[in-house]
């Protein structure tokens, strides 16, 4: 059998990662873990205790937060302190106060070292902003998977629709922007392509095609 690896794909929002990722690490028998839903979490508890979200708020709910990450080979089921949150970490509320989540520096250390824990048996694929830079930096493969910023809104809107949500392409394209401006800035891990990653470009591309481009790199 082949040796199992661990595979570390990052990128800007919308660009289709946990769709691919978890098809993915289905056909090469992986573990995917959605770094993006750990945080989502931690996003969604802060939430509820209500709005506008503050920093005292985000650093309160993370101090006691059990975030669990459950994946059958097809889909990842997300438990916040044991309660089922997998629909409810993907609404736009919980995308708008994500990136300010995410920048904080309780918040990224306590998600860093369960991520880290994680994969320590390989065998998995994990994807967020900064596996390949931090999280996992001697990962076997490191992808860096984008497309342009029209395509993800595009891609983001279709989902939103089929979710229900009546969001227009505009509003959709300045959320992105603004998550990625705020992701790529921020002190603490930002977004950047690792400069070992190799740029997967997915703009045109079906998502089997993805799929195909990132098991062959994994030398399958
Ligand atoms: O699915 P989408 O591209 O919208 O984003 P996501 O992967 O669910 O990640 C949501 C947010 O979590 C990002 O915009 C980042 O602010 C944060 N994140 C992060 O900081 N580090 C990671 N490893 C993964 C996500």
């Amino acid at each position: 059998m082949a040796r199992k690896l661990v595979v570390a794909i990052d990128g800007p929002a919308g660009a289709g990662k946990s769709t691919v990722a978890q098809l993915a690490a289905k056909e090469l028998g992986y573990t995917y873990i959605d770094t993006g839903a750990m945080y989502r979490a931690v996003a969604w508890k802060a939430i509820k205790a209500g709005r506008p979200v503050t920093d005292e708020q985000i650093l309160a709910a993370v101090s006691d937060i059990a975030v669990r990450l459950h994946y059958d080979g097809k889909v990842t089921q997300v438990f916040v302190d044991d309660e089922e949150v997998t629909g409810e970490i993907r609404t736009p509320e919980v995308s708008a106060v994500v990136s300010q989540v995410a920048r904080l520096g309780p918040v990224r250390e306590k998600m860093v070292e369960q991520q880290r824990h994680m994969a320590e048996a390989g065998g998995v694929l994990m994807d967020g902003r900064d596996i390949a830079t931090h999280v996992l930096p001697s990962a076997d493969v490191k992808i860096f998977l984008t497309a342009s910023l029209e395509e993800r809104a595009k891609r983001r809107w279709k989902e939103m629709r089929e979710k229900g949500y009546d969001m227009t392409l505009e509003e959709l394209e300045a959320d992105i922007m603004r998550r990625d401006k705020a992701d790529s800035e921020r002190e603490i891990s930002p977004l950047v392509q690792a400069a070992d990653a190799e740029l997967l470009d997915t703009t045109g591309m079906d998502i089997a095609a993805v799929v195909r481009a990132i098991v062959e790199r994994c030398g399958r």
